[in-house]
Order: structure tokens, then C-alpha cells, then sequence
């Protein structure tokens, strides 16, 4: 049992009670940076480091997706310079932490439309996605050049062009039709979805996805989020009632 593990433990985390899927926007890079008089990019860096620690602790606790927003279809908005750091960054991540994902047993997916992305980054994504695709031990999603409402114009352009075929009949597209054409085809629905930084809104992330999932917001910016924090959204989810519209009791 790790270190980290015995820490939870001891937070009285109920381990049998865990989320199966967490969702996480990790916001407030830039915040985090400027506090500390650096540029964004810093907080950029620091940000993937704490995405990789929160991936082990997934792990180690056995919640078994973690889906993390890393670049919106809004964010080409952003300065060229910070755009490209970013891709940079993706790029290199991946370089460097391929082997140890590969150990770990991640398996690594990317959500989003990858192909207006650099090259050289589609290409790592790919391999990464194919030398990971038969691990097991954690589920690792990771939306870049991701929009809910861009995946959903997909899926509907998906489903059309399969009436016109007619291999589909319009009647019959129903509510799993559309998830299964959605990027996130493949995983359960998220049971948790965190967001730093103390921002009350979704951002277009996972629209459809979150219907029913329970949302911790914190003020604490992405680069301060450690394990007693994810400790703290855990103990938060575990003490909601889920009722899913249901009676109460
Ligand atoms: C989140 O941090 C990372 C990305 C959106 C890529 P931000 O860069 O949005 O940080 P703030 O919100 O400006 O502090
Ligand atoms: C959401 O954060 C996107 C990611 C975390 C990748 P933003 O910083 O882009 O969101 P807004 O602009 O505050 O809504
Ligand atoms: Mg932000």
C-alpha cells in the first residue's frame, strides 16, 4: 500500500464508496502563476504536474476513469504565444511520459477534434493511444481541442448521414444512439466532476455527459490541488444523495 493510500485512509475516505468516473476542468494556471509574479506558462507546467499525480492517485485508490479538460475549442482564442506553448507541452508529455504510462498500465484516449492540432502532437497521440490501448489499471481521457457543442454537431452529422444511408431509420435514434456517437462512446457517464479556481460554470465541457453528475467546485487554483484536496471532493461526493430524480429517502 502506497504512502498516498494510508494518507486517504486516515482522512476516513469510504474506499467501497469511490466514483468510478472523475471528471476534472483544471483551471487556474494563470492565476496561480501571476500570484507567484511568473508567466502563465509556468502555471501551465506546474498544472501537467499536478494532473499526473492526481492520475496516480486514481490509481492507487482504484477509480477507474479520470477525464481531464486540457484545451477547449475556445482556448485558440488565447495568445499565439501561450497556444503554442501548450501544444508543446502536450507534445512533449507525452515524449516523456509514455513509458512510465505504459508501466503504470494507463490507457490513454483523447476526446476532442485532434485534427486541426500540429502534426508532430496527432502523431504522439496516436502512438501513445495505440502502445496504451490493452491497459487496464486506469482509464486516462484527456480533451484537447474539445467542445460539447462541437461534439454534439458531429454526432448529429453522424447520425444523419447513416439515415440517408439508410442504415438508421429516424424513428429509431434514441438517447443511446447519440452517446454512442459522442467521443465518449466508451466510458460510463462521469459521477464526479471537479473544477478549480472557484468558477461556477462548465465551459462547454461535457454537456451531456454531466447530466446527472455531482459537481464540487473549489477555490483552490489547479496547480495547488493535491490529494488532500481531491481527499476533501471525494468525502463531498460520498455524503451526496444521488437520487436521479427520484423520491427523496
Ligand atoms: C486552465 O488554466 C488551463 C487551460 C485552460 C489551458 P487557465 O489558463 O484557464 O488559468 P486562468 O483561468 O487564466 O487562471
Ligand atoms: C476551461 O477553462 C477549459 C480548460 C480547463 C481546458 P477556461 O479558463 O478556458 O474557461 P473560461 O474561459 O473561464 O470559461
Ligand atoms: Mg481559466
Amino acid at each position: 500500500m502506497t504512502a498516498q493510500l494510508l494518507t486517504t485512509l486516515a482522512t476516513e475516505l469510504n474506499l467501497a464508496k469511490l466514483p468510478h468516473h472523475v471528471a476534472v476542468i483544471m483551471d487556474g494556471n494563470g492565476r496561480w502563476a501571476k500570484q507567484k509574479g511568473l508567466p502563465r506558462i509556468e502555471g501551465h507546467r506546474q498544472g501537467a504536474k499536478t494532473l499526473k499525480e492526481m492520475l496516480r492517485y486514481c490509481k492507487d485508490l482504484g477509480i477507474k476513469i479520470l477525464t481531464a479538460y486540457a484545451f477547449s475549442t475556445e482556448n485558440w482564442g488565447r495568445p499565439t504565444g501561450e497556444v503554442n506553448f501548450l501544444m508543446a507541452l502536450f507534445e512533449r508529455l507525452l515524449q516523456k511520459e509514455l513509458k512510465e504510462m505504459e508501466a503504470e498500465e494507463v490507457c490513454i484516449n483523447f476526446i476532442g477534434d485532434l485534427s486541426p492540432l500540429p502534426t508532430s502532437l496527432q502523431q504522439e497521440m496516436r502512438h501513445s493511444m495505440e502502445r496504451t490501448k490493452n491497459n487496464q489499471g486506469v482509464y486516462f481521457n484527456v480533451a484537447i481541442n474539445y467542445g460539447s457543442r462541437h461534439e454534439m454537431v458531429k454526432a448529429c452529422q453522424a447520425i444523419a448521414e447513416k439515415v440517408q444511408l439508410g442504415e438508421l431509420s429516424a424513428d429509431s435514434i434514441n438517447e443511446e444512439t447519440i452517446a454512442q456517437h459522442l467521443y465518449t462512446s466508451a466510458s460510463a457517464d462521469p459521477d464526479l466532476l471537479i473544477r478549480t479556481s472557484g468558477e461556477m460554470r462548465l465551459s462547454n465541457f461535457l454537456l451531456w455527459q454531466l447530466a446527472y453528475t455531482e459537481i464540487y467546485v473549489t477555490d483552490t487554483l489547479w496547480p495547488d490541488f493535491n490529494h488532500q484536496q481531491f481527499d476533501r471532493a471525494l468525502q463531498s461526493y460520498q455524503k451526496r444523495d444521488r437520487r436521479f430524480g427520484k423520491k427523496i429517502g
